[in-house]
């Protein structure tokens, strides 16, 4: 790596957070001055935060499954914070949204619009099951805000159940069924009655199964949920962005056991709803539907912030009192751009494409994981997929720092993804992409890794 200008300009940011090596390593990379200069502004200007800050690069373009940074180098983008099912800057998206700034650009309260009532009408035809009510507003969090004040007020209890490790947003309210340490811990009292399971993660079981899932975990949730008695409601995403696939009886258990005591289930499928991993809707793999299916991030065509809760007509229990009331509830432009991104899934085929797609890398990844002695196992639900690097498979002791340098390693090739809990290469790329596409970013990794066992 170069030590050139651009280790000046990340000098006092590294400092301050204690960014990582590799991290440091990433920002001393030969950069132009005109970047330099970008990221010395923001780095400025905005308040820093675990994350977020220090940045990775300036962006100046972005479209299809492509990022593009100011000296125009190009990123296959395997990350997108899971707003790109149809990829960035979808022509049919971008078009839906010109036209409705044209013709109506903001709904204000008490009134409601064409895209609106279209979108909510599309949303009850797909949605499982009688699902067919919804309310929009800004962002994933305010979605399960809404989600969990709607299953206080239907079930006349609060507490809720959720899983330790989960994100369901940075608000107080969505991080306190959070179960991340980064954002419940040192910011003083949470929610009260909001208890915590262990996520139905075989690769990681809290309860000991040793990778072998005997749902010791759907049993503890079970327990709960019948010694506490009063439950409102189980929060979780139907599969872990890690990726952790549940054991297949897990959520029918679970429902059934939501039905036993009358609290709601919540599925917040905000990250991979609408197609990522081979099904329109996640609980679709099992045949489960909650009563609150949470939606977000894609919901907006990967350009505008949007976010749904759509449930059954005979939770409309709070007339008389408010559920969201966001000011851009019924933001025509948003709805227009989520309208046509549902269109455009339906019509590119994008669920069928996921499943496919998703089924040919997970035969690549295997075929990977018996030539690379860094993976421990590799996983697969459709487009979300993931490697996990271990030091050793027997002992399976992660390999942290291999996988942050193959995830560097990759960005100087030109392919972005995101590390999840510590070890695991989280690759969800546009449901867009073609399979030469995909081919050519599993070779990427592939060639990472054999970079990283020579080093
Ligand atoms: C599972 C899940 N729920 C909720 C959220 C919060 O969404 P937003 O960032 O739009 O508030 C996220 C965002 O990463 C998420 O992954």
């Amino acid at each position: 790596m170069s030590d050139g200008p651009g280790r000046r300009a990340f000098e006092g940011i590294e400092g301050d957070l204690n960014v990582s090596p590799e991290r440091a390593a990433w920002a001393g990379r030969s950069i132009g001055a005109e970047t330099r200069q970008w990221l010395e502004e923001d780095a400025r200007y905005f308040l820093h935060q675990a994350l977020s800050t220090p940045c990775l690069d300036v962006l100046a373009g972005c479209g299809g499954i492509y990022l593009e940074d100011l000296e125009g180098r190009r990123y296959m983008d395997f990350h997108g914070n899971s707003v790109h099912q149809v990829g960035f800057a979808h022509p049919a998206v971008v078009e839906a949204i010109k036209t409705q700034l044209d013709r109506l650009s903001f709904c204000t309260r008490r009134y409601t619009n064409h895209a609106a009532i279209e979108l909510a009408r599309t949303l009850a035809r797909i949605a499982p099951g009688d699902l067919g009510k919804s309310l929009f507003c800004p962002s994933g969090a305010a979605a399960v805000a809404m989600a969990l004040r709607l299953a206080r007020a239907a079930t006349g209890r609060h507490k809720t159940i959720s899983m330790w490790d989960a994100f369901h947003g940075a608000s107080l309210d969505a991080s306190s069924v959070g179960g991340e340490r980064m954002f419940r811990g040192d910011i003083g009292p949470l929610l009260p009655g909001t208890e915590h399971v262990p996520p139905p993660d075989a690769h990681a079981c809290a309860l000991g199964c040793g990778g072998r899932c005997d749902l010791r975990c759907a049993g503890y949730v079970e327990y709960v949920l019948e010694k506490e008695g009063d439950v409102a409601a189980v929060i979780a995403e139907p599969v872990r962005s890690t990726p952790a696939i549940p054991h297949p009886e897990y959520w029918p258990r679970i429902r059934a056991a939501c039905d036993r005591t009358g609290a709601l289930l919540i599925f917040d499928e905000i990250p991979h709803g609408l197609g990522r991993t081979g099904r329109m809707f996640v609980g679709e793999h099992w045949d489960v539907r909650p009563d609150i299916l949470v939606l977000g991030k894609g919901l907006g065509g990967g350009i505008l912030p949007m976010a749904a809760i759509v449930t059954r007509p005979d939770l409309d229990v709070m007339a008389d009192r408010a559920l969201g009331h966001y000011t851009h509830e019924k933001n025509p432009v948003a709805c227009a751009a989520a309208l046509a991104t549902i269109r455009v899934i339906e019509a590119e085929g994008l669920v069928e494409r996921a499943r496919a797609l998703g089924a040919h890398a997970l035969e690549r990844m295997r075929e990977m994981a018996a030539r690379h002695r860094l993976i421990g196992d590799v996983r697969g639900l459709g487009l979300l997929m993931g490697i996990a690097l271990v030091r050793d498979r027997d002992a399976r002791e992660p390999a942290s720092r291999e996988a942050e340098r193959v995830m560097y390693r990759a960005l100087e090739r030109g392919l972005s993804f995101k590390v999840s809990a510590g070890h695991v290469l989280t690759l969800t790329p546009p449901l867009v992409i073609t399979r030469e596409e995909l081919d050519r970013a599993l070779a990427i990794v592939d060639d990472c890794l054999t970079e990283e066992e020579r080093a």
